[in-house]
C-alpha cells in the first residue's frame, strides 16, 4: 500500500472517532456525584395526599417505578462493561470507561433513594430478557444499536415524564441528571456506530434490522408490562402506554435509517 493511502486511511479513522472523543469529553464536563443529591433537604420521592390508604398505594406506585429504574441502571452497568469490553479502538474503550462509572453511579443514587423509599418492589421479567438479548448478540454493532441508539434514547422521554410527575423531590434532581447522561450515552453511541459501520457490508447492516425485528416483541411486553403496585392504574393508562409505544418505535426506526439501515423490513409488533 502506498505511504499516502495509508496516511489518508490514517486520517480518516481519526476523524471518524473525533465525534466518539468529544462525547468522552463532555461525560468528563458533566461528571456528578451522588452526594450533590438534595438528601435530606427535599423529600426523596412525592408524599401524596388523602387517606392513609391511598398514602401506601402511592407509595407502592412509586417504589415500583423506583424499582424498575434500578433494575435497568444494575443492567446498563452490565452491558456498558461489555461494551468496554470488546470495543477494540482506544478511542471507544476511553469514552466506555465513562460510561461504566456512569451507570454504577446511577445504580448507587438508585439503592439510597429505594432505602429512603421503603425497598424494592417486583422486577419487570420483560426487561431482564431485553438486556440477556443484547448481551447475547453477535456483534458489536448490534449491542450499542440495542443499548445505544435505541435504549438510551427512549429511556430519556421516560425520565422526563417521571420528573414532572415528581417535582420538589430527590427523584426530580436525579431524573434531570439522568435525561443528561444518557443524552451524552444516546449521542456517542450514535457516533460509534457511525463509525462501526462506516465499512459494513450489507450483509452486516441485514443482521442488524434482523436483530431488531427478533428483539421487538419483548421490548412491546416490557413497555406494556405493569406490577401489581400499579395495576390499579393498568387499564386507564393501557391506551396511553400504547401511544407511547408507538411513538417510540417511530423513532427507533427514524433512527435505524438515519444510520443509513434499509427499515422497509423491520416488523413493527403494533399497528
Ligand atoms: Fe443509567
Ligand atoms: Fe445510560
Amino acid at each position: 500500500m502506498a505511504t499516502e493511502q495509508v496516511i489518508d486511511q490514517d486520517r480518516e479513522a481519526h476523524e471518524a472517532f473525533a465525534g466518539v472523543l468529544r462525547f468522552y469529553e463532555l461525560a468528563k464536563r458533566q461528571e456528578w456525584q451522588v452526594r450533590d443529591l438534595p438528601w435530606g433537604e427535599i423529600p426523596p420521592i412525592p408524599e401524596g395526599k388523602g387517606s392513609p390508604e391511598r398514602k401506601a398505594r402511592r407509595k407502592d406506585m412509586w417504589r415500583s417505578v423506583l424499582t424498575q429504574q434500578l433494575q435497568a441502571d444494575i443492567l446498563a452497568c452490565e452491558m456498558s462493561s461489555q461494551l468496554l469490553n470488546i470495543a477494540p479502538e482506544p478511542e471507544a474503550k476511553l469514552y466506555y470507561s465513562t460510561m461504566v462509572q456512569d451507570e454504577s453511579r446511577h445504580t448507587e443514587a438508585w439503592l439510597k433513594l429505594i432505602e429512603e423509599a421503603g425497598g424494592t418492589a417486583e422486577r419487570d421479567p420483560h426487561l431482564d430478557e431485553l438486556a440477556h438479548m443484547t448481551l447475547e448478540s453477535d456483534t458489536l454493532e448490534e449491542k450499542v444499536f440495542q443499548m445505544q441508539v435505541f435504549y438510551e434514547r427512549l429511556i430519556i422521554s421516560r425520565f422526563r415524564l417521571i420528573a414532572r410527575a415528581s417535582r420538589g423531590t430527590v427523584l426530580e434532581d436525579l431524573c434531570n441528571r439522568l435525561t443528561t447522561d444518557d443524552g451524552i450515552h444516546h449521542g456517542a453511541g450514535m457516533a460509534y456506530e457511525k463509525v462501526l459501520l462506516r465499512n459494513a457490508d450489507a450483509k452486516t447492516k441485514r443482521k442488524l434490522v434482523d436483530a431488531a425485528n427478533r428483539l421487538l416483541p419483548t421490548f412491546v411486553e416490557h413497555a406494556l408490562w405493569r406490577p401489581k403496585e400499579r395495576a390499579f392504574i393498568g387499564s386507564a393508562m393501557r391506551s396511553r402506554d400504547l401511544e407511547n409505544l408507538k411513538k417510540d418505535l417511530e423513532i427507533g426506526v427514524r433512527l435505524a435509517e438515519s444510520l443509513g439501515l434499509d427499515v422497509s423490513d423491520v416488523e413493527l409488533p403494533i399497528s
